[in-house]
């Protein structure tokens, strides 16, 4: 067999949610040469034909690996400023694959359940049409499109609710406003799956083989629930370990009557993650074991 020199990774928005557990994970990956972060002051996205020229600039090879976790990921901001959103989430991320495509390497562009309209009544295949409802949503779409018109090996990782450590997410959140109030209330009517880094990082090291198809890949922990049910669990949880919660109920409320989410959001948008477990052959576990371990790990 020839042998295959190994990969060298390279990693765009190294300090987000996501970013920031898979440098720490793969570090010492045995399986990679090295793992390179490029943060905003190496690559500024505001900029894409000099983000583009200082990415040339990168020794990239054949086989080897970047992942973008750059995004502007604030959906209200988005909305206002929907030019910097196209740009950050969609103009330079194209631009860079294009780069990779002239130099095989792969891109592979983690994108969002935000690109449907969260109307469908079961889980969302890559294969449905997507409809965004807002800018944000706009953006990453444009974004999945520019990346994978540059090279149909490119590759496309829609995540969603993500929680994990060095961030704060809704898991942080309801914990800390259940510390400080009796009073905590939560959308019974948005729904999805929450994916936890930890887990997406293992997974991710799937998207390394470099004979995989390219193309668009959904991945989340297995199980659906609303932000009602998740806060809940996160709560009662929390309270099961000690910590000094002052409610573990939360009143249900519906997603427009929250004033703090100005933007129109998808309601519905849980992902079916059969495609990445059939070509993987990695068994996803769910939600509530991945929230359990963060809890144990990270918050006592
Ligand atoms: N969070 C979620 O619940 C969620 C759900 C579904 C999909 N996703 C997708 O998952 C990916 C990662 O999300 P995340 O939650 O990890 O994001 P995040 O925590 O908001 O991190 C965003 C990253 O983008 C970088 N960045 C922003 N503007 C930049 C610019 N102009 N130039 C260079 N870097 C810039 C930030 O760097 P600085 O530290 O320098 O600002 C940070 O490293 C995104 O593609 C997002 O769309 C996230």
């Amino acid at each position: 067999m020839k042998h295959r020199a190994k990969q060298h990774v390279y990693l765009l928005g190294a300090s987000g949610r996501l970013g920031n557990v898979l440098l720490e994970a793969w570090s010492h990956h045995p399986e990679i040469e090295s793992i390179i972060p490029l943060g905003r002051k190496e690559i500024d996205f505001t900029n894409p034909s000099v983000a583009q020229k200082k990415f040339s600039s990168y020794e990239l090879h054949e086989n080897d690996l970047v992942i973008n976790c750059v995004a502007l990921t604030d959906v209200d901001y988005c909305e206002r400023e929907s030019l910097e959103a196209t740009t950050i989430n969609a103009t330079t991320p194209a631009l860079l694959a294009e780069v990779c495509a002239k130099r095989r390497a792969r891109f592979l562009q983690v994108s969002t359940d935000y690109v449907f309209d969260g109307t469908l009544d079961q889980l969302y295949r890559e294969t449905d049409e997507p409809a965004p409802l807002n800018q944000y949503g706009s953006s990453k779409l444009a974004g999945e499109k520019g990346v994978m018109a540059s090279s149909p090996d490119h590759l496309i990782a829609r995540i969603s609710w993500v929680f994990g450590p060095g961030c704060p997410s809704l898991v942080d959140q309801i914990i800390q406003e259940a510390m400080t109030s009796k009073e905590v209330s939560s959308a019974a009517d948005r729904i999805a799956s929450p994916s936890f880094t930890r887990d997406l990082v293992e997974w991710f090291k799937f998207f390394l083989n470099p004979s995989l198809e390219g193309g668009i890949y959904h991945l989340c922990n297995t199980g659906v629930c609303s932000w009602h049910e998740y806060g809940t669990y996160v709560l009662k949880r929390a309270a099961h370990y000690g910590l000094p919660v002052l409610t573990t109920e939360i009143t249900p409320v519906n997603l427009y009557s929250m004033k703090q989410f100005v933007t129109r959001r998808p309601l519905r948008t849980p992902l079916d993650t059969s495609k990445f477990c059939e070509r993987s052959g990695l068994p996803l576990r769910p939600w509530q074991e991945a929230v359990e371990e963060y809890l144990l790990k990270y918050k006592l």
